[in-house]
């Protein structure tokens, strides 16, 4: 059987194989890679439990899959080209042997170091080739990373390495982003302070000024994994053994760990990548999400490593020097496959087609798009000025929570519509249920979007506390993975996303929970109660409305408007900030004191038809909240 689709009629067949037997489809593509020990069976599930578990007693190390097979067929191939932000700055690439190499050095060092099999090393750095390095690094020892994306907060790092009892934390003493100079050590340094478990600093030296540091226990990056050798052999894992945890927000609680494993993860993103983006040996991608995400980790650091892939990683933003940025580094490098997120192409869009028009695009062959839905207008500018229309664009729906790709079309194979990101992939069963909860079996539908059996990267658990994963995930729709998206199916059997039906916003793609906003904005010493609500926003393409209740009267509504943006920053991280300040007497509520946000939603998107209010136990500030709301327009 082939790893590749290679048309349209072969993702049908390919579809209904993975349909009527699952266990012999999945072992078939896992047969593409290198494995120690194979399977004694391929798939055990109950989605009762919330469990999923693949492989069973495989043997494996990823990094053998993503780097020593490469290095040792394809030594001299370019595995990552790397562009830092100011164009001045030469750039730095990697043969996969020479990208080896490195990541063994790391890795012994990650050992001298006292790190074994096992232990959690948290990663707070911007997008430079050290932070893939150390993935794979911790990989090749079989110490889970746990990647803390470089905007948040030193709180919520430090909330984040305590959770997953982190020995060690790597990061560096600054970071570029555009014209600004962050001082990231700073952030780590506290964060390091105030969590036990941690141990070990390695600090890279992003400013090349060779700082030096009093404390013991920090070491310079390049200075530990310079002292050691270039072989490390690779820590044998099992296939369930935990790859990485990776926290993201829900809609309640603190951010959960999403824990993923070595085989399954390794088998789907491999898989995926290759025939979502249908990407040949000689193709560049050039994929602009941050390791921090997981976009970052499936397609950049795992699955165009798994292909053998030439990829381009930039560290900087797509506005410095100017807004042509990407179209130059495409131009430069030939890349032929380009994956950004929709809020990235609306804001170069508005800053004019200029910008993009007089640069050479013509390797490019496949776009893609991830994070959120891509509206029409976005859509079209991608597919005429960057695609020049004769390039398809994948619009890839999945989550931290899928590991891989979930829906989408096959670039070039499956026919793409604006704003509907398409079919199921090969393996992946969803359903939409109603509103009590059934599956809809028409093909036209609404609602609710679920996963009716596992894939090979869905997540295992949430890490220390399996009844979140099983309470989150697993119980809304029982034997049924729920998304928490909301979504369309049309007659052919396109999915259309429309949004979260649970309280998560996606602010430029970024997933915050309203209960982490509201958290901080009740910390506020003037604030009662808040509500933060999403509302459409051309750019960003949701934002965040904060309705505040005062204790007394607001005097200066900018300065707490000012107070708490600053607040935000510190707990959570500025791309959490709120856009739009309401303050209210009151929040409209249920009988039994919840919330009730969807007529906050609904006030902000201006639709007066709130449903039946009457059984608010406070219908009166409805009214009052929608003139608050329409006095700032
Ligand atoms: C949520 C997951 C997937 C990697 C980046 C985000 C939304 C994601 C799409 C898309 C419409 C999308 C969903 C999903 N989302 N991709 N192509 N079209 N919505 O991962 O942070 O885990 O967020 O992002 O709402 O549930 P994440």
């Amino acid at each position: 059987m082939a790893f590749y689709i290679n048309s349209y009629e072969q993702y049908t067949e390919d579809y209904t194989r993975a349909l009527l037997n699952p266990e012999e489809f999945w072992a078939d593509i896992a047969n593409n890679f290198e494995w120690s020990q194979s399977w004694d069976k391929v798939l055990e599930y109950d989605f009762s439990e919330g469990r999923n578990q693949w492989f069973i007693n495989a043997k494996l190390n990823i990094t053998i899959n993503c780097l020593d097979r490469h290095a040792a067929a394809t030594p001299d191939k370019l595995a990552i080209c790397w562009e830092a932000n100011s164009p001045e700055t030469p750039n730095r690439q990697y043969t996969y042997k020479e990208l080896l190499d490195r990541v063994c050095q790391v890795a012994n060092g990650l050992k001298s170091k006292g790190i074994v099999k096992g232990d959690r090393v948290c990663i707070y750095m911007p997008m430079i080739p050290e932070l893939l390095i150390s993935v794979l690094a911790c990989a090749r020892i079989g110490a889970v990373h746990s990647v803390v994306f470089g905007g948040f907060s030193p709180k919520a790092l430090a909330e984040r390495m305590q959770q997953a009892e982190a020995k060690m934390l790597i990061t560096s003493d600054v970071a570029y982003r555009g014209e600004k100079v962050i001082d990231i050590l700073t952030a780590a340094r506290v964060a390091y302070q105030i969590s036990p478990t941690a141990k070990q600093m390695l600090i890279f030296d992003r400013s090349g000024e060779g700082k030096t540091y009093p404390e013991q226990s920090f070491s310079d990056f390049d200075s530990v994994a310079n002292a050691q050798s270039t072989h490390c052999p690779a820590e044998i894992m099992d296939a369930e053994d935990m790859l990485f945890i990776l926290y993201t927000s829900g809609s309640t609680g603190t951010p959960k760990g999403i824990v993923h494993t070595c085989g399954g993860y390794m088998v789907y993103t491999g898989y995926t990548f290759a025939n979502v983006f249908q990407y040949k040996e000689k193709d560049v991608f050039f994929c602009t999400a941050d390791i921090g995400w997981i976009t970052g980790h499936s397609y950049m650091a795992y699955g165009a490593l798994l292909n053998g892939a030439t990829q381009l990683m930039y560290e900087g933003v797509p506005t410095y020097p100017d807004a042509s940025r990407f179209w130059q580094l495409i131009e430069k490098h030939k890349v032929t496959h380009f994956y950004t997120a929709p809020t990235a192409i609306r804001a170069l869009m508005a800053l004019g087609d200029e910008y993009v028009q007089g640069w050479d695009l013509s390797t490019l062959k496949v776009l893609g798009s991830v994070g959120e839905p891509i509206n029409e207008e976005a859509w079209h500018w991608y597919n005429e000025q960057v695609g020049k229309e004769r390039c398809p664009i994948v619009d890839t729906w999945w989550q931290t929570e899928t590991g891989g790709i979930m829906i989408s079309t096959i670039a070039g194979i499956s026919q793409s519509i604006p704003s509907w990101a398409g079919y199921p992939l090969v393996g992946v069963q969803m359903a939409i249920m109603d509103e009590n909860g059934e599956e809809i079996h028409s093909n036209e539908a609404d609602g609710a979007l679920c996963l009716k059996t596992p894939i090979p990267s869905l997540l295992r658990t949430t890490y220390g506390d399996h009844n979140r994963c099983k309470n989150t995930y697993f119980s809304a729709y029982p034997n049924h993975y729920f998304t928490g998206d909301r979504a369309k199916r049309d007659a052919e059997g396109r999915y259309r996303i429309i949004g979260r039906m649970d309280d998560v916003l996606n602010v430029s793609g970024h997933r915050i929970g309203t209960a982490e906003v509201e958290n901080v904005l009740n910390q506020h010493i003037e604030i009662v109660e808040s509500a933060a609500v999403g509302y459409a926003h051309p750019i960003k393409g949701e934002a965040i409305a904060a309705f505040v209740i005062p204790f007394a009267p607001v005097e200066d509504k900018n300065k707490l408007f000012a107070e708490l943006q600053f607040m935000i920053s510190k707990e959570i991280g500025s791309f959490s900030k709120i856009e739009t300040l309401v303050v209210v007497t009151g929040l409209p509520k249920t009988r039994s004191g919840k919330i009730m946000r969807r007529i906050l939603k609904k006030i902000l998107a201006n639709e007066p038809d709130y449903g039946d209010i009457s059984t608010l136990l406070n219908p009166e500030v409805v009214e009052e909240i929608a003139q608050q709301v329409s006095s700032l327009k």
